[in-house]
């Protein structure tokens, strides 16, 4: 798996300091409230795993799935939710956990939704960013790091379901696309 890997982007220490960084920083945000925190499935899972642990507040965890880009590395740009919320988000402050903003497709239109439904407040928190492939105009609150415009895997993200494990973000030699 490490030898598919071109280019490590940012290590395993510098995500974990990140991280940290951002727990403060919501901590404080949220201080007296109760936030509901949505995890985009399945790319945040490790995100979400290793940031809930350093918010200090009490919060409420739910899980959302949506499409997106299946085997290939362009958007197809339709969004479907595959997996709803179990939780009413009515009178709630959501929290959205997302592993990377490209386009900004998926965001947008569960911004729309949470918001249709009466959430009190939507902010985003968000890993990684890739400004430079936006389409919408859809910005995170909270970006951990921001990225070249360049398909990376691993800490959750997947190039056809594989990699997500790696504990690094990483760049994919080219010859794995194409094999
Ligand atoms: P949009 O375009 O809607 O896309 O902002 C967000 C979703 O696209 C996926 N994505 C990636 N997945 N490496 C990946 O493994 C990437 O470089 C990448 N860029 C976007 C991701 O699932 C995200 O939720
Ligand atoms: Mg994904």
């Amino acid at each position: 798996m490490q030898n598919d890997i071109k280019e490590v982007l940012i290590s395993r220490e510098q995500i974990q300091d990140k991280i940290v960084e951002l727990g403060q920083i919501l901590s404080k945000e949220y201080e007296g409230r109760n936030p509901l925190v949505i995890c985009i499935l399945k790319g945040a899972f490790i995100f979400m795993a290793d940031l809930v642990k350093e918010i200090t507040v009490p919060l409420e965890l739910d899980f959302m799935a949506v499409s997106s880009y299946g085997a290939s590395t362009k958007s197809s740009g339709v969004v479907k939710i595959i997996k709803d919320l179990d939780t009413s988000v009515e009178g709630r402050d959501v929290l959205i956990v997302e592993d990377i903003i490209d386009s900004g497709l998926t965001l947008s239109y569960l911004i729309d939704v949470l918001q249709r439904r009466n959430a009190k407040s939507t902010t985003i928190v968000t890993l990684f960013d890739k400004p430079a492939r936006r389409t919408v105009d859809l910005q995170a609150d909270y970006t951990g790091f921001v990225l070249p415009d360049e398909f990376v895997v691993g800490y959750g993200l997947d190039y056809a379901e594989k990699y997500r494990n790696l504990p690094y973000i990483g760049i994919l030699k080219p010859e794995i696309y194409t094999s």
